[in-house]
């Protein structure tokens, strides 16, 4: 059984109060017996506390709150590895953990690459330096991002661009994987920015900086041996969940695809102009959105599983959707009766003459098939029982306007916060979206049936 390999032992948790972070500690705690778990929260168990409180119903909140096994410390992460902590707790984890997950970060992907370095990559460079002093350290797991590599659509001529579960250099020697990271490192910390980032076409900063993150972490690891003990998850585009904590779980700003519904509900026009280089890109164009407890499950099997390297948590080939599809789900929630048509133009991503959506999330238009080799070698090698009581896989036997509806509360919340941003009138939110349930009012299916 998968889950046996927690039990007894002890965890440490960067951004457990995030989406992916709160999926995976609700997994961990109902699944599994860990001896402890130690989650960092800025503001401490209140902060921690407030935001489970206001992300989920009551029941499930009350698994993290009220476990006896969690012990949240009020710390922050920065360019130091004290992360604001007591030095006997920096102690106590250094001699007590097992298993690092790394899952705080900016998910900003407009911030600029200086920012980033500061609230991605050097907290990720001390962290690593920090885990790798630890005396039973058996994974540092990073959650990273599959589109660390999407600089590879600029390059590939290819209107479906395959990408490997591996590094990919930017400078053209294939034998470099990681070993020039820490003079990039070096240079970005004094010009804001590298040569190769600069020679890259990458959609954002934040892909670049979780690219360079990755290599710093494996350079450091190679250069102690420990190589086996680094897994980094990436996933896709996060969506709302299949199953855990509760079918449909999500929030308002960690699912960039609810921000493109809230968009594209309250866009007053009959047109929304997209760059693409597709020749048909309603049919070819895909999006790869991942249940978060799919991140969740990949994450946690291949520790289990002692899997190192990249992992990619996605949807994958099979079941990514088209972007015809995702479009037409936005159609069917919008409530107002005209459509909002795309018209695609062969434009730069980063081109200003685009719909805001497509300048912010810049891969709508693209198409990306990330391998999924490791997670479809680990399926097969476990017993059926142990698959059917996992989402290693994205299920689409739904619809996915289905998955929407689930979000109504969220995008009406967006989309109320983007009238005011665009000076659009405030009540367009509500004549174009549907109000939904917060999430406090979702009822889960234990507490159905035991009513
Ligand atoms: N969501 C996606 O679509 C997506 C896709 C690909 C990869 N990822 C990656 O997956 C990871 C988790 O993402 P998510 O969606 O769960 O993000 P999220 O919901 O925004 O959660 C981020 C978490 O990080 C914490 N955090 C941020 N900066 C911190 C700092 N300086 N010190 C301590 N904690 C800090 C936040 O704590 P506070 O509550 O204190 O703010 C929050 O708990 C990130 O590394 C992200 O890059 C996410």
């Amino acid at each position: 059984m998968i889950w046996e390999y927690y039990n007894g032992k002890i965890l440490f948790v960067t951004g457990g109060t995030g989406f992916i972070g709160t999926a995976v500690l609700y997994r961990l705690l109902t699944q599994a017996t860990p001896k402890h778990v130690y989650v960092l929260c800025r503001g401490g168990f209140t902060k921690a506390e407030s935001k489970w409180n206001n992300m989920l119903p009551v029941s499930i909140a009350n698994t993290l709150t009220r476990s006896k096994c969690m012990t949240i410390l009020d710390g922050e992460l920065g360019d130091t590895a004290t992360m604001n902590l007591p030095d006997e707790d920096l102690q106590m984890l250094k001699r007590r953990v097992h298993i690092l997950i790394h899952a705080a970060s900016s998910i900003e992907l407009k911030n600029s690459l200086r920012e980033l370095s500061y609230s991605v990559i050097a907290p990720t460079l001390c962290l690593t330096k920090y885990a790798l002093k630890f005396q039973n350290l058996e994974k540092f797991v990073f959650l990273s991002s599959a589109y660390v590599n999407a600089h590879l659509w600029k390059l590939s001529e290819s209107s479906d661009v395959a990408v490997q579960e591996r590094v990919y250099t930017l400078d053209g020697k294939s034998e470099d994987i990681y070993e020039s990271a820490p003079a990039i490192w070096r240079e970005l910390q004094t010009n804001g920015t590298s040569q190769e980032y600069e020679s890259h076409d990458f959609p954002w900063p934040y892909a670049y900086a979780k690219h360079l993150a990755e290599r710093l972490i494996l350079q450091k690891a190679s250069e102690q041996n420990a190589l086996d003990k680094i897994l980094i998850i990436r996933p896709s585009v996060v969506g709302p969940a299949d199953e855990f904590p509760y079918h449909g779980f999500t929030t308002s700003y960690s699912t960039p695809s609810t921000a493109c519904a809230a968009a594209y509900a309250i866009h007053p026009r009959r047109k929304i102009v997209l760059a693409t280089r597709c020749e048909n890109p309603d049919q070819e164009a895909t999006i790869d959105e991942v249940p978060v407890d799919v991140v969740a499950d990949r994450l946690l099997v291949h520790t289990a599983v002692g899997s190192s390297g990249c992992v990619h948590a996605v949807s994958g080939e099979k079941r990514r959707l088209r972007l015809e599809d995702w479009w037409v789900a936005f159609k069917n929630e919008r409530r107002l009766p005209w459509h909002v048509k795309p018209v695609w133009t062969k434009e730069d991503w980063h081109s200003s003459n685009l719909h805001h959506i497509a300048r912010n999330f810049k891969i709508i238009g693209t198409s990306f098939a990330f391998a999924e080799d490791k997670s479809d070698q680990v399926a097969d090698t476990l017993t059926s029982d142990d698959l059917e009581h996992l989402n290693l896989f994205a299920d689409r036997s739904r619809p996915y306007h289905h998955s929407l509806i689930h979000r109504r509360h969220h995008i009406h919340h967006l989309a109320k916060q983007m009238a005011k941003k665009n000076k659009i009138p405030a009540c367009m939110a509500g004549l174009f979206c549907h109000k939904g349930k917060p999430p406090q009012h979702h009822q889960i299916q234990n507490e159905k049936a035991t009513a």
